[in-house]
């Protein structure tokens, strides 16, 4: 496994291996769990080669708290990626990515006017600048993403789309911790007693697909959100049940496209995002 830093280097390094065409691609910022290693090992099973790349990207945080205390700890990383058989990690300097301030607005639509979009205007543009940027140093021909970020996904593709990308992306299962709690890099800001108690996102999650057809769409909403609520740590900032593929909200169960119920919730003051299949 390569550690490397620019853009030049890992270009280079790519052309080496001989398989410039065939590239698996992880994007992350870090702080990696079993949720990233999971798409890093599926990576290496199905590409000749893997780059992960570890960038915290400044641009997509619109809250600088946020940003200052996102977990780094890139030591840690590298181990953790030494056991998965990934090739290569890039993990460029802020300068690297960004020579330049990335003026680009890309336009996506209600799928960046809805939930997270509506709760962190700016957010998914900055996604879209870093992705399409690593698109291009890295070339790869498939893309990992997780499907614990549900509308990023979805933005993701329509990025690949408008700019006819040719590169597969490929979602991946959501991993969870052993009280069901979706694994985050910022779950470890949570002190233990929170972390204990944000079980209650997934566990009431689970309990809300066996309630379908037994409430309205909208009485499910509003179940799921006081009985979380009903934590004196956990504050719902949204719980949408919405459209797959538009994310627009579903009005009854009669809809025939899939559906998916995506949630935010106030952890004390750490936010986390999950969601659930209907
Ligand atoms: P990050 O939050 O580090 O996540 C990197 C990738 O890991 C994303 O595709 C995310 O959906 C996936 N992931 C995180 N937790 C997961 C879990 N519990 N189960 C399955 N997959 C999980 O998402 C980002 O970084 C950034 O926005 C990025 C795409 C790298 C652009 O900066």
């Amino acid at each position: 496994m390569i550690l490397v830093k620019t853009r030049k280097e890992l270009k280079y390094q790519i052309q080496l291996t001989g398989n410039a065409g065939h590239v698996g691609f992880v994007p992350t910022m870090g702080a990696l769990h079993r949720g990233h290693l999971t798409l890093v090992e599926r990576a290496v099973a199905e590409n000749p080669v893997v780059v992960v790349s570890i960038f915290v990207n400044p641009n997509q945080f619109n809250d600088p708290n946020d940003l200052a205390r996102y977990p780094r700890n890139l030591e840690a990383d590298l181990k953790l990626l030494e056991g998965t058989g990934c090739h290569f990690v890039f993990a460029p300097e802020v300068s690297e990515i960004y020579p330049e301030p990335d003026n680009r607005n890309f336009n996506f639509g209600e799928l960046e006017t809805v939930m997270e979009g509506k709760y962190r205007p700016g957010h998914f543009n900055g996604v879209a600048q870093v992705v399409s940027k690593l698109f291009d140093i890295v070339q790869p021909k498939r893309a990992y993403f997780g499907l614990k970020d549900f509308q990023q996904l979805a933005i993701i593709k329509s990025m690949v789309k408008q700019l006819c990308l040719p590169v597969e992306i490929v979602p991946c299962a959501i991993v969870r911790e052993p009280g069901g709690l979706a694994m985050s890099s910022r779950n470890e800001l949570l002190v233990p007693e929170d972390r204990k108690e944000a079980n209650l996102i997934y566990k009431t999650l689970s309990q809300a697909v066996e309630l379908v057809c037994k409430k309205s769409v909208k009485e499910l909403e509003a179940w799921v959100t006081e009985t979380i609520n009903n934590s004196p740590v956990l504050t719902v900032e949204y719980f949408d049940i919405v459209d797959n593929e538009t994310l627009l909200p579903i009005n009854n169960w009669a809809e025939k496209n899939e559906k998916t119920g995506c949630i935010a919730v106030f952890c004390g003051n750490i936010r986390l995002i999950d969601n659930v299949r209907f």
